[in-house]
């Protein structure tokens, strides 16, 4: 089944929203693989967003993802990426739909409190970064409820 890395950035954190997120996960029927807590280093973040190095924004979002704990996980499921995305809105939650993680709790594109994997590439990769100890496989109870 396809993974997907999804983190509760420090302002989600601070602002007590880990829960609701991984609520939503879970209601949608994704399986928790992986989850911990973690003040991630400057050094750390750089890799994680090692593509948007050349953007004038880079330094402020190194910056704020080191401000505080983040909450890294892995979950696991049907399109677990692309709907993850579709979970959390629109990068600039002025423009993520109602319903979505950002477009109820959250108005500034720097502080839209969640991240979600792009691509099951970008994925793949996070989950090395996040978790080289590996993640928990295990079965649902659910799972016969979830998927056909
Ligand atoms: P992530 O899930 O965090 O990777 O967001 P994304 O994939 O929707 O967007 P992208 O990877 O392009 O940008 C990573 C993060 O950088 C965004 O989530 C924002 O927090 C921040 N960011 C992106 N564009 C801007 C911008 O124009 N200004 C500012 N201040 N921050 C930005
Ligand atoms: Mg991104």
């Amino acid at each position: 089944a396809e993974r997907t890395y999804i983190m509760v950035k420090p302002d989600g954190v601070q602002r007590g929203l880990v829960g609701e997120i991984i609520a939503r996960f879970e209601k949608r029927g994704f399986k928790l693989i992986a989850l911990k807590l973690e003040h991630a280093t400057k050094e750390h973040l750089e890799k994680h967003y090692a593509d948007l190095k050349d953007k004038p924004f880079f330094p402020g979002l190194i910056k704020y993802m080191a401000s505080g704990p983040v909450v890294a996980m892995v979950w696991e499921g049907l399109d677990a990426v692309k709907t993850g995305r579709v979970m959390l809105g629109a990068t600039n939650p002025l423009a993520s739909a109602p319903g979505t993680i950002r477009g109820d709790y959250a108005l500034a594109v720097g502080r839209n409190i969640c991240h979600g994997s792009d691509s099951v590439e970008s994925a793949e990769k996070e989950i090395a970064l996040w978790f080289p100890e590996g993640v928990i496989q295990h079965t649902m109870a659910s799972a016969e409820w979830v998927f056909e």
